[in-house]
């Protein structure tokens, strides 16, 4: 692990590459997401995750055009509002994000969230999304082993990812060993645990010994672990801070340590009561 580098990829099941660390935009107001995504990709972040309920797409998609970095070199990726689930309407609602973000794919369109009585169709519209190039690969987000396992069954393909909060706080093991054996890629989303665990006096202790930031340590145990990873920072000077996880490495009997850490501890959402 410690040849990982910010232009590091994962190779996902739709032949599609991904970039390692993204940058998260969830809360980021229109002109600060604006800027936080001219930093990122100014630093050499490649992966930039919105959403249409994020209200912010737009600003992604300005930020994009200013950075004077190329589209085909950024992984762009939005999701299927759970409004908008359903195929007609999910049909729709691609359209309605690429015309905000200026360009005519997303490099992964996810469904939000697995809504009752809706994912698989609005799955459909996804493969359907995949096939016209108005996405590059499709994955889902918040689905857990059951939703999965339904998806597998009623509609016979795989996503290439599956974006969950995942953080040394909330380890799913059962989940992430679901997915490596599907050959679906995991990516952590709340990898700071929403700036909640910051504090904790076991990351503190961490930081000091590796010399760097709280955040540092827990974005390096997510790659270290082999997720893809998207911190959130509207914050220029945390966006640095949160890419230079490059030059030090996790020993094997520290990331032994925080696999201990888990205490269930959501931040977001939680999915697992979801028929
Ligand atoms: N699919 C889903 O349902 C879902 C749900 C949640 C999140 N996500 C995605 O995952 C991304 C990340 O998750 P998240 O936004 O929930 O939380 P996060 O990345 O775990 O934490 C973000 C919080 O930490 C702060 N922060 C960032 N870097 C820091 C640093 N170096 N030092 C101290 N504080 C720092 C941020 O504040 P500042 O901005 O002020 O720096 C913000 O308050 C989201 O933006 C979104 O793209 C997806």
């Amino acid at each position: 692990m410690s040849n990982l580098e910010i232009t590091t990829t994962l190779q996902s099941n739709q032949t599609i590459s991904v970039p390692q660390l993204g940058l998260g935009v969830w809360k980021s107001r229109p002109k600060e997401c604006l800027e936080a995504v001219k930093s990122a990709l100014s630093l050499g972040y490649r992966h930039i995750d919105t959403a249409a309920i994020y209200g912010n797409e737009a600003d992604v998609g300005t930020a994009i055009k200013e950075s004077g970095v190329k589209r085909s070199d950024i992984f762009l990726v939005t999701k299927l509002w759970n409004a908008d689930q359903g195929y007609d309407t999910a049909l729709r609602a691609i359209d309605v994000s690429l015309k905000k973000l200026g360009t005519d794919y997303v490099d992964m369109y996810l469904i939000h969230f697995p809504v009752s009585g809706k994912r698989n169709d609005s799955w459909k519209a996804l493969e359907k999304i995949k096939a016209e190039g108005k996405a590059k690969s499709i994955g889902v987000s918040n689905f857990m082993v059951s939703h999965l396992e339904e998806l597998l069954k009623e509609t016979g393909t795989v996503p290439a990812m599956n974006q969950v909060e995942y953080h040394p706080f909330l380890q799913d093991t059962k989940l992430k060993e679901y997915c490596i054996q599907k050959g679906i890629l995991l990516e952590a989303y709340s990898p700071l645990a929403h700036g909640q665990k910051l504090e904790d006096a076991r990351v503190t202790k961490l930081a000091s010994q590796y010399k760097k930031s709280n955040a540092q340590i827990l974005i390096r145990w997510s790659l270290q672990v082999g997720h893809v990873v998207i911190p959130k920072s509207k914050n220029p000077e945390r966006i640095r801070e949160n890419a230079d996880v490059y030059d030090f490495v996790l020993s094997d009997a520290d990331m032994k340590e925080i696999s201990t850490w888990n205490e269930d501890f959501r931040t977001c959402w939680d999915p697992t009561t979801v028929e």
